[in-house]
């Protein structure tokens, strides 16, 4: 059993796959790691830790040959793994709404795609899902991000010139990324307030001591589909949503959003006129600029002013914090690889339950149904 572990192709993304921690616990299954030389040099490992945890370093062409199981965080391209073994795994996040041609092409060279963003969201799985692990770390950087642009302090200051008076962040959105923002936030001292359109939300946004701001009086509307995700909202409950926004988001000083629906656009939470009602020298950081935004005139990759607004565009926020994201990263892989793994065999084998949900291809065929539908 050979697992390839690969250098990362994306332009911007600094994560790795695997640390030598994880290498040295798949040695302990039994497997052979190669890791493509420099793979971690980007998130602080050198090509020397991972000889030291057991690895064999060298090119791309050496590390996927024969490979059993290739690593990565984002999919590689198809040409760059020829020589990986018949029937290869390629595991990692594959986007496959996104890059539905990449994962056409694994099916044609006969690789398994295993697309860890699909993992369901189940207890057991937990240790295993990715989109929770980089979340967590995006909701961190976004509000240090939004200081960082911010003009002012957070925290109220008493000093002998004057008072500095406390940041208001209004966090929107409190999925893992929304609440990880709110204890942010609050550590720095700003005075934060937070909205989502899931009911359940609103006992862990008090119980982070932030305040809690709801639509009130919308018969019918939970908020919460299949997996704990939100769903789409009526056209009722989004004008409700629009007016009491209005008015709470003009006294902000700060505003993240991180509202997400799964297989659809992000749902726009904050229109230019909005924008404009805020005081100048105010910050909202987008998270979901990538899946379409949440903000109006946000763009990806980009700081743009509006009003004298800053907002905040920066892609792919895990990789800013390359270190700890790809550490997280690489032991969700491993848990998922080991939770799975046949000692008999030597190899991983999959159950129904997660093994349907995460599959993209088998066989030559696209097989997830996400993706047939
Ligand atoms: P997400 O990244 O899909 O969305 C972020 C947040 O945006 C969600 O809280 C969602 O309700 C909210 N949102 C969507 N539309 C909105 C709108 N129009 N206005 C305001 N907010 C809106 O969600 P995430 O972070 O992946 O988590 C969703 C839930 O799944 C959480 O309750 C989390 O605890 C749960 N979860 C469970 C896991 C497991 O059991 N294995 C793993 C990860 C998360």
């Amino acid at each position: 059993m050979k697992i390839a572990v690969l250098k990362e192709q994306a332009s911007g993304e600094q994560r790795v796959a695997a640390t030598p921690e994880t290498v040295k616990k798949f040695i302990g299954l039994g497997a052979q790691v190669a890791v493509e030389a420099g793979a971690g040099v980007t998130a602080s490992v050198a090509d020397a830790d991972y000889a030291a945890a057991g690895a064999s370093v060298g090119d791309r062409a050496a590390t996927v040959a024969g490979a059993d199981i290739v690593l990565g965080v984002q999919g590689p391209d198809v040409a760059s793994i020829a020589g990986a073994g018949p029937g290869a795994w390629i595991v990692a996040g594959l986007n496959p709404f996104g890059e539905r041609a990449r994962v056409d092409a694994y099916a044609a060279a006969g690789y398994e795609a295993l697309a860890m963003e699909f993992m369901p969201r189940i207890t057991r799985a937990q240790s295993m899902d990715i989109l929770s692990s980089q979340s967590n770390l995006s909701g961190y950087k976004a509000v240090l991000d939004a200081a960082s642009e911010y003009g002012k302090a957070f925290p109220m200051m008493m000093t002998a010139a004057g008072t500095v008076s406390a940041a208001r962040a209004f966090i929107m959105g409190v999925g893992v990324a929304g609440l990880q923002a709110i204890a942010t936030a609050r550590r720095l001292g700003a005075q934060v307030s937070a909205t989502d359109v899931r009911a359940a939300t609103r006992e862990q946004i008090e119980s982070l001591g932030a305040k809690a701001i709801f639509v009130e009086k919308v018969a019918g509307i939970e908020g919460e589909g299949s997996g704990g995700y939100a769903t789409e909202m009526s056209d009722e409950y989004k004008a409700a949503q629009a007016e009491l926004i209005s008015s709470h988001i003009a006294k902000q000083d700060i505003v993240i959003t991180t509202a997400l629906i799964p297989g659809r656009p992000a749902p726009r939470l904050i229109s230019d006129a909005q924008i404009a009602s805020m005081k100048p020298g105010s910050v909202i950081v987008d998270l979901a600029v990538e899946q379409g935004g949440n903000v109006e005139g946000a763009v990806a990759g980009e700081v743009v002013m509006r009003h004298g607004v800053k907002i905040v565009g920066h892609r792919n926020v895990p990789s800013r914090l390359a270190t700890d994201a790809s550490a997280l990263f690489s032991r969700n892989l491993f848990n998922f690889l080991s939770a799975f793994w046949d000692k008999d065999k030597g190899a991983p084998v999959l159950d129904e339950e997660i093994g349907n949900a995460i599959r993209l291809t088998q066989g030559g065929k696209v097989v997830n149904e996400r993706l047939l539908g």
